[in-house]
């Protein structure tokens, strides 16, 4: 057995790991993104793909995620180098781990700003906001938020504080209390939400829309999309898991943890999907209507409910913690990358990659006003980040370290990581890692690229 420390700590339980890697997992992803990538998508069609990609593709790259973290104890780029150092493999496959560092950077540099628009929806559910408001309304005070750049950068600048208040201090502080109390909130919460849709909304309309697959509404784009989607959702692809499983005792099951993350993370998802569609019909929104779904739908639904401005704010508030526990993982490859490579303090290195972030945060912030018309591809500088980094930059990440588990690195390797699993599992896992999960990446990607569809 191969036995290393993480220079960053441990967590304290394989509990911890696995409410700390959900916490990385559900955030604005499962919340805000899923349902509006849904709802361009056509719906039912889009979730089942989605749902399969999540169990063919992310299941076993999460389990290859975590394996490699742990082997490695180190951050993404060092873990992958020390690794294939010891099964004598070439030393660039490191590159594969500066790659997830770059693109957490260029994640958070939006998800910070959109964190930043949950903040400024706690303050608006603070100051009643949503009392008696129709469709009208709830559109017009988002678009007022979008159009108001400073308001933007203001609450960026919170989300990025808040972030920083976070990773200045590692892992077991912070880290692990903010997911230990605040994810089974947010989970109950939404719970209620899902029970208003039920008696005040179009429940059905959402069922249907969720959950009959309406295969000509898929096009090759909406299979990208959802591929994505399960990268990003579950936090795939640019080594977060992959830190957070650097921190993972040693003798802990690897793959039970994993499935425990996927499953409460699809959860979250189809959870937020029924929360908000039957609102979506009930008031005639438009489910393709883009980012700013939720943030039109849920304070119409919030103006309607007995008790409406309490749970707004409750709502928004637990919103934004499931993003701060989200963007803290998006940032720690980064982190750690500027601790162990570059031999900066923790407390340095944190600043270093947040001023880097939020200064890139900026573009996204004036692309929804003064930026508006800069477009590559009908895209804004927003809207072109996030496609790049979730369906693209994810998915290769994704599949890179599919490859370097299941072809690159000895098969003794990783069977001793995975040692707690049967070896039917085990055999089921190796099949998916080398195979399936790779060959579907890529088939999706390439015949995107290709434009072969
Ligand atoms: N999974 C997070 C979410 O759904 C986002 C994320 C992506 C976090 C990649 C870390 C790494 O909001």
């Amino acid at each position: 057995m191969v036995e290393r420390k993480s220079i960053h700590g441990e967590w304290s339980s394989r509990l911890t790991f696995i409410l700390a890697a959900t916490g990385s997992a559900v955030g604005l992803g499962n919340i805000w993104r899923f349902p509006y990538v849904a709802g361009e998508n056509g719906g039912g069609a889009f979730v089942l793909v989605y749902l399969l990609c999540v169990a063919v593709i992310g299941l076993p790259i999460m389990i290859a995620e975590i394996l490699v973290g742990r082997r490695g104890r180190q951050n993404p780029m060092d873990s992958i180098r020390t690794l294939a150092e010891d099964d004598g493999r070439s030393l660039h496959w490191q590159w594969v781990g500066l790659m997830g560092v770059i693109t957490g950077v260029l994640i958070l540099s939006f998800y910070c700003m959109v964190g930043g628009w949950a903040l400024a929806y706690v303050a608006y559910a603070v100051q009643g906001s949503f009392i008696d408001i129709e469709s009208a309304d709830a559109e017009g005070l988002l678009g007022r938020l979008f159009a108001d750049p400073w308001a933007l950068l203001f609450w960026h600048t919170v989300f990025m504080g808040m972030i920083l208040t976070v990773t200045t201090r590692g892992v077991e502080g912070g880290l692990e209390r903010a997911a230990k109390y605040l994810m089974p909130s947010l989970f109950a919460i939404m719970l209620l939400m899902v029970g208003y849709g039920m008696s005040s909304g179009d429940f059905d309309g959402a069922l249907a829309f969720l959950f009959r697959p309406n295969f000509a509404a898929l096009t090759l784009e909406g299979v990208l999309v959802a591929m994505g989607q399960a990268f990003f959702s579950l936090s795939l692809g640019m080594g977060a898991i992959m830190i957070y499983g650097s921190y993972l005792p040693s003798r802990t099951s690897i793959s039970g943890s994993a499935v425990a993350i996927a499953a409460a993370d699809t959860a979250v998802a189809l959870i937020a999907g029924l929360a908000i569609f039957p609102v979506v019909f009930a008031n005639g929104l438009d489910a393709g209507e883009g980012p700013g779904l939720i943030f039109v739908t849920l304070p119409l639904a919030f103006s309607k409910m007995p008790l409406g401005e309490v749970f707004a704010t409750l709502f928004f508030v637990l919103l934004v913690f499931a993003a701060w526990t989200s963007a803290i993982s998006l940032i720690e490859p980064a982190v750690t990358w500027l601790v162990e490579r570059q031999g900066l303090p923790r407390v340095g290195a944190s600043w270093v990659a947040g001023g880097v972030i939020w200064v890139l945060g900026i573009a996204s912030v004036l692309s929804l006003n003064v930026w508006s018309d800069v477009t590559v591809r009908g895209m804004t500088i927003f809207g072109l980040l996030d496609y790049l980094t979730n369906n693209i930059m994810l998915p290769l990440g994704g599949m890179a370290v599919a490859v370097f588990a299941g072809w690159v690195l000895s098969r003794r390797t990783t069977a001793e990581e995975l040692s707690d699993d049967s070896p039917l599992w085990y055999g089921l896992w190796r099949f998916l890692v080398r195979y399936i999960a790779p060959a579907a990446v890529g088939v999706v990607l390439l015949t995107k690229l290709l434009g072969l569809a």
